[in-house]
């Protein structure tokens, strides 16, 4: 029996989707277990693409069974569109996915106010998706939970009474229109419907599955340096996307964790506001988001590019206990003669080989780059490790010296097959 978590080891869209998938063969239950629908998880199988928001990647494997977990806020309209989705491009959903009782829901008001805050001063550079105003709501005691779906009255009392609350803040605060209760409770009637199969004790299921002996894989949504605790704060999600979060945001407790594995981009991107030490705002990173393609899968915003950060990763290597990596898109390095990475940084006077969780060195943070010879050849045909050209392999295994994790795949596209054993 298996349990790993799969985490993203830098701000997000490392390719966690697509390792689910590739992964996800040798598991029976895949558990989303923090973020809501902030994620885009893309997952390539043949002529097909797929992009997961709220539901596990796994739902794409025959032999899993997806279960979104109680760390996981939901916006209803947003999960029903995904499964329409899904059903249309002939995957099924049902008798294949449970939905904590005990996850939080995303109301219309959370939207509303994280557009809202965001048109302010202080911009982190959200998706909109009012993932930070639920989660505000679920740490104050104040939320609605899927569990509330149940019962029809005590569904239309909640809305009421957290819509009238909430409306004094839109008008009061925001100076915003304030939402129509009626059409809240009528939106939310259909959504019941649809959602109400799903509902299940997440946490017993989980903990019988492996109680009968079964692999259990826990699909981490963001990265390490948008966890609310560990990353660069306050430019952040609000959610622990670092391991840990996985036990809290599953109800598995730690000591049957088995192992972690960290998705490592062979370069950096970031989406939204905050620091990038490595970050190009040349043409060198024009041409990363070119070749690699970074554009938010959820919002499909521009990511900004830099390059890899060996600090970086020694910090995701150490607060997540990483015991595996994943290095995906090597490929996207092919077309450099020369490929910088960051080995410290310089602060001031002083030489930093660790990660600055201080944000005022963060922000002037220099990094110090080591350059390593490029291989200029493709790669994405490559198939085994040994046909990797002999630059592309001393480059990961610079890496992996320095970051100080073992890689077990290397990726060189985002097809299943273009996934190189290490
Ligand atoms: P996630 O949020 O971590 O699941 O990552 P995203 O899906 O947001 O972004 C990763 C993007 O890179 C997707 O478009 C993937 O299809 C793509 N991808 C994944 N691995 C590779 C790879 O090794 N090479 C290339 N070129 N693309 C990849
Ligand atoms: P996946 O799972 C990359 C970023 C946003 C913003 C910050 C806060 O696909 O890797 P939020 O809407 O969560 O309150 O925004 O976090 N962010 C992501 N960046 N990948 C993601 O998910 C992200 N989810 C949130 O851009 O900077
Ligand atoms: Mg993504």
């Amino acid at each position: 029996m298996k349990v790993s978590v799969i985490i993203g080891g830098q701000w997000g869209d490392e390719g966690k989707g697509k390792i689910v998938d590739l992964l996800g063969a040798d598991y029976n239950v895949v558990v989303r277990y923090q973020g809501g629908a902030n994620a885009g998880h893309t997952v390539e199988i043949g002529d097909k693409k797929y992009v997961l928001h709220l539901i596990p990647s796994g739902i794409l494997r025959d032999n899993v069974f997806s279960v979104i977990g109680n760390g996981v806020v939901i916006e209803p309209a947003a999960l029903i569109e995904e499964l329409h989705t899904l059903n249309n491009l002939g995957i099924a959903t049902k008798n294949r996915l449970k939905i904590s009782k005990n996850a939080h829901v995303i109301m219309p008001y959370h939207k509303i106010l994280d557009v809202a805050k965001e048109s302010g001063t202080k911009k982190i550079g959200t998706t909109g998706r009012g993932i930070g105003p639920c989660y505000v709501d679920k740490i104050g005691r104040e939320g609605i939970r899927i569990e509330d779906f149940v019962d029809v009255k005590n569904l239309k009392s909640k809305i009421t009474t957290h819509v009238k609350e909430k409306n004094v803040i839109l008008e009061k605060v925001y100076d915003l229109k304030p939402i129509n209760v009626y059409e809240v409770i009528d939106n939310f009637m259909g959504y019941r419907e649809v959602i109400l199969p799903f509902i299940d004790d997440s946490l017993a299921f989980i903990n019988a599955q492996m109680k009968a002996g079964k692999s259990i894989l826990l699909e981490g949504a963001q990265g390490t340096f948008l966890d609310i605790d560990h990353g660069t704060y306050p430019y952040v999600t609000s959610s622990n996307s670092t391991s840990g979060g996985a036990c809290t945001g599953s109800g598995i407790p730690p000591t049957k964790i088995t192992s972690v594995i960290g998705i490592l981009k062979a370069y950096t991107t970031r989406v939204g506001e905050g620091p990038f030490p490595t970050e190009l705002k040349d043409e060198t990173g024009e041409k990363l988001r070119k070749i690699g393609f970074e554009f938010g899968a959820t919002t499909g915003r521009p990511r900004r590019c830099g390059w890899f950060d060996i600090p970086m990763a020694k910090y995701s290597v150490m607060v997540n206990g990483m015991t595996e990596a994943v290095l995906t898109k090597l490929d996207v390095l092919s077309e450099f003669e020369k490929i910088p990475v960051c080995t410290a940084y310089k602060c001031g006077d002083t030489v930093l080989d660790s990660f600055p969780t201080d944000i005022e060195k963060l922000n002037t943070a220099v990094p110090v780059y080591t350059e390593l010879p490029g291989w200029n050849t493709d790669i994405t045909h490559c198939r085994t490790y040994d046909e990797l050209p002999e630059k592309a392999k001393e480059y990961v295994q610079y890496l992996t010296d320095n970051a100080g994790v073992p890689f077990s795949h290397v990726s060189v596209g985002p097809k299943r097959e273009q996934t190189i054993p290490v």
